[in-house]
């Protein structure tokens, strides 16, 4: 009985503290609170949650976009979350779009890859008031709130009228271009084409797919050159396509054997820069993915304050060569 006693008052004891603690604790926290709220101060305010989604998870143009944001989200003390289809897949894309608007998060980055697939679920999110700044190819007929990107149809006039200069204006043309549907991708096909429709010498003899893969821009490569074995001049419309063309003329011997191919690429990834030097690609068209990742969350940012931001931030574009990269073209 007294044993019995003893437990039942150690364990009121314990109780007892337990209580006690815990008012105290809150006692000191409504303390804190009180005098924040009176000194203005805006406690316990959540951080801002932003979603960049790319095109391609581990695509390393993406990359760059993602260190760009990463850079900006770190400065401004948000939270940046990055992700993206393990391979290029608009189906995906949307699915990982409708994931981020249903968790609620406070804004979005990302395409507007094809307007009548991107444009309604923009529409959605901008119903339930989760603003889309697209990045690097643009819905311009949505509610996105801004463009931050090249302007692609430019790039592409770009590449056509470089196209024209290495050529004297004759060549036998093939495009392999990163999707057919892709918004960016059918303005810089577009723009190349018009840059050179007044030159009759120079043909565009067909247009290929590689669905941003480098093997897959190989494989469009090999088989657009058996088709048509006159090609001198080979383009590539997105990243990796350059460097599939070169994959494939190394593989067949072709840029040094059996007549040299010429190659205009898009983009300044090192491997690019590589080849240029080593003059297996002549020239290429280079954007910003860096400054569009950065601009993006900078520009999300400022609307999220409510601050009136530019629709369309075109980041630029310019054709470099060798000689841009060794300073003397030697
Ligand atoms: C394009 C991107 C694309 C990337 C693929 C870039 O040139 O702007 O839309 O995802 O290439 O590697």
């Amino acid at each position: 009985m007294l044993r019995t006693n003893k437990i039942l008052y150690i364990i009121l004891f314990a109780l007892f503290i337990t209580f006690s603690c815990f008012a105290i604790y809150n006692a000191v926290k409504a303390m804190h609170y009180s005098n924040n709220i009176s000194s203005g101060n805006v406690i316990d305010k959540p951080q801002l949650h932003l979603v960049l989604i790319s095109q391609e998870y581990d695509n390393p143009y993406w990359r760059l976009v993602q260190q760009g944001a990463r850079e900006a989200a770190q400065q401004k003390g948000v939270e940046l979350e990055y992700l993206g289809p393990a391979r290029a897949d608009v189906k995906e894309h949307i699915k990982i779009l409708e994931m981020a608007i249903a968790s609620k998060v406070d804004g979005i980055i990302t395409q507007g890859l094809e307007e009548t697939e991107f444009t309604p679920i923009i529409n959605e999110a901008a119903r339930l008031g989760i603003p889309i700044i697209t990045v690097d190819s643009d819905a311009p007929r949505s509610k996105r709130v801004a463009y931050v990107g090249t302007d692609n149809y430019a790039a592409g006039y770009m590449a056509g009228r470089e196209l024209v200069t290495q050529s004297g204006g004759r060549a036998e043309v093939a495009i392999i271009t990163g999707s057919f549907t892709a918004s960016n991708q059918k303005d810089r096909v577009k723009g190349l084409k018009d840059a050179v429709k007044n030159y009759p010498g120079i043909h565009i003899l067909d247009v290929a797919e590689s669905n941003i893969s480098r093997i897959q821009s190989a494989a469009s490569a090999y088989n657009l050159e058996q088709q048509y074995p006159e090609i001198d001049t080979f383009v590539g419309t997105s990243a990796l396509d350059g460097l599939g063309i070169a994959q494939m003329l190394k593989e067949m011997g072709s840029g040094t054997l059996r007549k040299t191919i010429r190659i205009i690429a898009f983009d300044d990834l090192p491997e690019t820069l590589t080849l240029i030097n080593q003059r297996v690609i002549e020239s290429t068209i280079v954007q910003q993915p860096f400054i569009m990742g950065r601009e993006s969350v900078n520009l999300m940012l400022d609307y999220l304050k409510g601050e009136k931001i530019v629709t369309v931030l075109n980041t630029d574009a310019k054709v470099i060569h060798r000689e841009d990269l060794t300073g003397t073209g030697d």
